[in-house]
C-alpha cells in the first residue's frame, strides 16, 4: 500500500504553518500515517532553531506530512536522513548535479539553500510515536528576502507545476521511507555522507559565539556532524554550531 493516498491530502489556501495545523490535527483526531496538509501561503511559517520561514504567495512547495515510523529514539536522525535524500534526488533529477545536503536537512544549489525541511517528533517513552515532517521546496519564486536563497525557476528559467513536483516528492519519501522501516540504516547513512555539503574540506563555525575552523569528516549515528578540529575529530550536535558561509 501507498504511503500517500489523494484522499488523505488536505489543502489549504492559508494557514499559519502546515506543521503547526497537522500537530494540532493531530492532537483533535489521531492522523492516519500518510496524512499530508499542503498550502499556498504560511503567516507564520517555521525553520529550524526558531527561524521563520517565509514564502511567497502561491508560488512555492509547503507540505507537511505525519508517518508512524516506530523507531526507538535513538535514530530519529534517521528521519532527517530519509527525507533530505528524498528530496535531494527529486532536485537533482530536475536540476542536475550541483544539489547537496548541508548538515542537518538543508539542500542547497550550489551554495543557495532551495528546500528547507523541519523534522519534529512526538516521543512515547523511548520510541518516537509519530513524526511530524515540514518540507518547503522554492519552486516558482524569484526574489528572496535573503543572500544565498534560490528556487528552480531561478536555475531552470521557467517555472514547474507545483501540483506535479508533489507527486514526484511523494514517491521519492515513499522509495526512502521504505529503506528506513526496513532497516537499511547503513544504506541510508552512506548515501547521506556520500552528498553531504563540504564533506573533508575545511569550514568556520560559531560556538558560543566563537569562530572556529575545521574540516567536515561525517556524522555519527545520532546526526551529531565530526569535524576535526586541530587534528582531533570533534562532535557537534545541531544548536551548538552554526556553520558559517566564510
Ligand atoms: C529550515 O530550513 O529551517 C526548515 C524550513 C521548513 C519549512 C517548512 S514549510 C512547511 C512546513 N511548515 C512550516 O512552518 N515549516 C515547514
Amino acid at each position: 500500500m501507498s504511503l500517500f493516498a489523494i484522499n488523505n491530502i488536505i489543502h489549504l489556501k492559508e494557514c499559519s504553518s502546515t506543521n503547526d495545523y497537522l500537530i494540532s490535527l493531530n492532537k483533535k483526531s489521531n492522523c492516519k500515517e500518510g496524512t499530508v496538509v499542503s498550502t499556498d501561503f504560511q503567516t507564520k511559517g517555521r525553520g529550524q532553531r526558531n527561524n521563520v520561514w517565509y514564502s511567497q504567495k502561491n508560488s512555492n512547495l509547503i507540505f507537511s506530512f505525519i508517518i508512524q515510523p516506530s523507531l526507538p529514539i535513538s535514530y530519529q536522525f534517521f528521519l532527517n536522513i530519509f527525507t533530505s535524500l528524498s528530496i535531494y534526488h527529486v532536485l537533482k533529477t530536475i536540476l542536475g548535479e550541483n544539489i547537496r545536503i548541508k548538515w542537518p536537512n538543508d539542500l542547497l544549489y550550489s551554495k543557495d539553500k532551495i528546500a528547507g525541511i523541519l523534522v519534529e517528533n512526538i516521543i512515547s517513552g523511548k520510541k518516537i510515536q509519530k513524526s511530524i515532517i515540514g518540507i518547503g521546496i522554492n519552486v516558482n519564486q524569484k526574489e528572496f528576502p535573503l543572500e544565498n536563497a534560490t528556487s528552480i525557476i531561478n536555475v531552470l528559467s521557467q517555472r514547474y507545476k507545483r501540483e506535479d513536483l508533489l507527486i514526484f516528492v511523494f514517491k521519492e519519501l515513499e522509495k526512502h521511507y521504505n529503506l528506513l522501516i526496513n532497516k537499511k540504516f547503513n544504506l541510508l547513512y552512506t548515501n547521506y555522507l556520500s552528498v553531504l555539503y563540504n564533506i573533508n574540506k575545511k569550514v568556520f563555525f560559531l560556538k558560543k559565539g566563537k569562530k572556529y575552523n575545521g574540516i567536515i569528516k561525517g556524522i555519527n549515528n545520532f546526526g551529531s556532524l565530526k569535524i576535526e578540529v586541530n587534528k582531533k575529530i570533534k562532535l557537534f550536535s545541531h544548536g551548538e554550531i552554526k556553520l558559517l558561509k566564510k
